[in-house]
């Protein structure tokens, strides 16, 4: 057990948090999407002390989070696509698998040994400034035990994680509450995970359609896992109201108790959603959350690929 300190947004507390990343401990940090399990991409120690602390499948490769798309050119191969999509939407919820350098430097254990990175430069302010004061690549995947519900809330990295990392800063909310959006180009274009960034983006962006689904020869996202985002009761979805014992937890107008956007704005929705499905798995008790129909356009296609994992049969 460590004592997990709580740091403020400051310019000391960031300063507090890079010093104690650059010893090879682990802060958690926020960013737009959801708050991130830092710890040096470059040190092999820091590295499994991140899927340690997640219990998280070793198997199962991290995102690299860079200050600019100076370093991040220094990690991957970026082509002609990487370079417009990284000029379009970096800084921001975008994440690109890219060919990984030979000289990278980067710990065999982020990428799980593969010959691709996942990239992202994130737009939070206290990210980056945390990337510029630490000065070198960030290994972070959300910050919370693996396969339960990511954290967008200070408070959400300390329920989970509290004892087993050395610190978290404190940047309030997160504007987007959902993941970043994983797309690959190591080869054709393919939405590995839909997220932050919706998928019409980045079509608009590619000019033409994007392949989908796994690729059965390479693992992937944590979505490949098929229960993920996990509140402890039951979930069902497409649901009109709630049955007996069930918490519901609504989209647009309807039934009364927990919505997550009474106006039915998809935005919002993805930001209220991993804080309300834990507020429902508290009020839950024995019963189950009931959840109403999201729309499975822009950001909705996020949302549901969160909730559909959410309400997966448990391994
Ligand atoms: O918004 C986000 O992306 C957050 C914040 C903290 O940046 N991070 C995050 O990390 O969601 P994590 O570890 O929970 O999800 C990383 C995903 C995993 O699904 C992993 O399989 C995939 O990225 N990934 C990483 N490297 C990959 C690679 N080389 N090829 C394919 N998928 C990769
Ligand atoms: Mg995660």
């Amino acid at each position: 057990m460590t004592t997990t300190l709580a740091l403020p947004a400051t310019p000391e507390g960031i300063a507090r948090a890079a010093a104690l990343l650059r010893d090879g401990a682990l802060v958690a940090f926020p960013t737009e999407t959801v708050y991130g399990l830092g710890g040096d991409a470059r040190s092999d120690m820091a590295v499994a002390r991140i899927f340690d602390a997640k219990g998280r499948p070793r198997f199962n490769p991290l995102i690299v989070h860079l200050p600019d798309l100076a370093a991040a050119r220094s990690l991957a191969v970026f082509d002609a696509r990487a370079e417009a999509l990284a000029a379009a939407f970096w800084p921001g919820p975008l994440t690109l698998v890219l060919p990984l350098r030979a000289d990278a430097g980067l710990s065999p254990l982020v990428t799980a040994g593969l010959d691709t990175v996942a990239l992202r430069v994130p737009a939070h302010p206290v990210a980056r400034d945390l990337l510029r004061a630490f000065g070198g690549p960030l290994a972070a995947p959300s910050a919370n035990p693996s396969g339960r519900i990511s954290p967008t809330r200070a408070g959400h990295v300390t329920d989970g994680l509290a004892g087993r990392i050395a610190a978290v800063l404190d940047g309030g909310p997160c504007a987007v509450g959902v993941e970043s959006t994983i797309l690959g180009l190591a080869g054709e274009a393919r939405l590995l995970r839909p997220g932050g960034l919706p998928a019409e983006a980045l079509e608009a962006a590619l000019g033409g359609p994007l392949a989908t689904g796994g690729d059965a020869a390479k693992p992937s996202a944590p979505g490949q896992l098929a229960s993920h985002y996990a509140p402890r009761a039951p979930v069902r979805l497409q649901a009109g109201a709630a049955g007996p014992g069930e918490v519901w937890l609504g989209f647009g107008p309807g039934p009364t108790g927990l919505n997550l956007s009474p106006a039915g704005d998809l935005v919002e929705a993805a930001a209220n959603l991993f804080h309300l499905l834990r507020a429902a798995d508290e009020l839950a008790g024995d019963g189950g959350i009931a959840v109403a129909p999201v729309p499975e356009t822009g950001l909705g296609r996020a949302i549901n690929d969160r909730l559909r994992r959410a309400a997966a049969p448990r391994p």
